[in-house]
């Protein structure tokens, strides 16, 4: 992609977000260097706080947040990419909780129709260096590992995701888990760290 179109839909997107504030959206500390695309139609329930160096996809109807659901203060959902080439994209219809973190240093694609319940962190990095010395310095090494959540997955409430993460389609991750590698498609998993624990069958 060139430059000049790349500076071209930053512009859109500058443009977008002044819309989205003047029709009193909920968005909170909207900091953007990246590439934001937001789609034509989504819901907000609970603020949404953008830190985007890198690139935020959303597609079409997506939730932010809900009403009826637990919720610590205003139940701010935080999506950041936090590097140049850090990616988020969030599928059609899907549906984030309250107090949600999305935080990337690499790539974190969620799927169509995937649910994410309330307090729920993704993190496709450490985000700090495994050797103390090193943690300091601005350069440091630190392990980042994309993260893939596909359609018609449910995530309890609480749960973490760690890099490097893989939840195939139509799963679900039980309350408090926290999740670290693969999960296979239609089964329930569960704990620390998750591990499947049965199948769903196509009539439950
Ligand atoms: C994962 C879940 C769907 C499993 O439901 P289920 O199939 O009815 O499972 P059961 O209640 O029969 O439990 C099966 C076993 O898993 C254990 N288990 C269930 N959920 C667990 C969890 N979140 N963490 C750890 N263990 C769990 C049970 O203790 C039980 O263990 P046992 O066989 O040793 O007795 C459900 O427990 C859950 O966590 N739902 C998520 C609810 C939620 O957060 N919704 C989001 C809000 S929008």
């Amino acid at each position: 992609m060139t430059k000049l179109l790349l500076k071209k839909i930053i512009k859109k997107n500058n443009q977008i977000k002044k819309i989205l504030y003047k029709l009193n959206f909920k968005f909170q500390n909207y900091i953007q260097d990246g590439i934001v695309v937001l789609p034509i139609k989504f819901n907000i329930d609970s603020p949404v706080s953008i830190f985007c160096k890198g690139e935020i996809k959303i597609h079409e109807n997506v939730c932010f947040g809900h009403n009826l659901s637990p919720k610590i203060g205003n139940g701010l959902i935080q999506l950041q990419t936090r590097k140049i080439d850090a990616k988020i994209e969030i599928g059609e219809k899907s549906k984030l909780s309250n107090n949600i973190s999305i935080i990337s240093n690499n790539s974190i694609k969620i799927g169509k129709n995937v649910l994410l319940g309330d307090n729920v962190s993704i993190f496709d990095s450490d985000f700090h260096s495994k050797n103390y010395l090193d943690r300091s310095k601005p350069k440091n090494k630190i392990e980042s590992k994309e993260i893939v959540i596909e359609d018609n997955v449910l995530i309890g409430s609480k749960v973490i995701i760690l890099k490097g993460t893989v939840i195939e389609e139509n799963s679900i991750i039980g309350a408090g888990s926290v999740v670290c590698g693969y999960i296979p498609k239609d089964v329930i998993a569960v704990g620390v760290p998750a591990k499947v624990i049965k199948s769903i069958s196509k009539n439950e």
